[in-house]
């Protein structure tokens, strides 16, 4: 091997070295929140007792949907509420005996005044609720995304709900030129101008998640950010179960905030907090 071969392998091996070292430095770095662990320093046992025996109600918006899944699944494990509704356009069924508490209201959407019993009486709203432009148009979407609910939101406000959880998402803008972020922004704005107690926004990235149904786009993006989202857990994307962890422990550990809004690494950072304290 000439002289100029090997210094260009020792020159490629001293580059590949410094990658990894700066993108485990950088993985690091983008992970390491020196306000919140402090700050939530709560012992998430004794929270969670004490929040399951003052026997709280919520429902559940989407928990047919992927994240709703997550969410159901999580809030039946840690058992925060004594009484949990799904509010859906279907009936689900359930194998497993853990759900079999649950109350499950059918509605219709598009007459969602005739069913405000639904909403009545719950403490907390989750409302993971959402379809796409290319599923449903962009009629359809606004509809959907905004209109059910806000007209939800409406609804549990009138019913006593003094928590209203929203999924929205990252990037959420009323004045922005894309039809998706403009219209979850919006209806983060309508949903502000309701006046909750408190009103928690969660604005994930891309979603991790092996979907159920065929998104090709969704397929590619996941394939595109599996890599990335190794070195970068919060640049571009996040797992559907962060999301849904996330939203339950935030309603547990309760805010300061009337109005808050999680970015998506502050989703990533909550999820983890609930994560090793729920191991404990
Ligand atoms: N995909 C992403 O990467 C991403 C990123 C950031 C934020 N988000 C947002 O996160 C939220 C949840 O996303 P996801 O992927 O978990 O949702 P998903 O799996 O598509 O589930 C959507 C839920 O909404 C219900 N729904 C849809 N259309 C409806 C209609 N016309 N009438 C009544 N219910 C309807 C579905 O009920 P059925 O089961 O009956 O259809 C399901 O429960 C959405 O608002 C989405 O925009 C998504």
């Amino acid at each position: 091997m000439s002289r100029v071969e090997s210094g260009c392998k020792r020159v490629i091996g001293l580059l590949t070295v410094v990658t990894v070292l700066l993108a485990a430095v950088l993985h690091r770095l983008e992970n390491w929140d020196p306000s919140a662990a402090p700050s939530m320093a709560h012992d998430m046992q004794a929270l969670q007792e004490r929040f399951t025996q003052r026997r709280r109600s919520c429902f559940v918006l989407g928990a047919s949907g992927e994240t709703g899944r997550a969410l159901l699944r999580e809030l039946l494990q840690r058992r925060l509420f004594s009484r949990v509704t799904l509010i859906g356009r279907r009936k689900m069924t359930f194998e497993d005996q853990a759900y079999e508490n649950l109350v499950q209201e059918v509605v219709d959407f598009e007459k969602l005044d005739d069913f405000a019993s639904a909403f009545e009486g719950h403490d907390v709203g989750f409302c993971c609720l959402g379809t796409t432009k290319a599923k449903a148009g962009t009629e359809g979407f606004i509809r959907v995304d905004h209109d059910y609910v806000l007209k939800s939101a409406q609804l549990a406000k009138a019913g006593g709900c003094s928590h209203f959880s929203l999924e929205s998402s990252k990037g959420a803008d009323k004045t922005s030129s894309f039809l998706y972020l403009k219209v979850k922004g919006q209806v983060e704005a309508d949903i502000e101008e309701l006046g909750f107690d408190r009103f928690s926004v969660f604005r994930p990235a891309v979603l991790l998640v092996d979907r159920q149904e065929s998104r090709p786009s969704e397929w590619l993006a996941r394939k595109f950010l599996a890599p990335v989202s190794y070195f970068f857990p919060t640049a571009m994307s996040i797992p559907i179960t962060s999301v849904a962890r996330s939203m339950v422990v935030n309603a547990l550990v309760g805010g300061e905030k009337k109005v808050e809004i999680l970015e998506n690494k502050d989703i990533y950072n909550l999820a983890k907090l609930g994560e090793n304290k729920s191991q404990k």
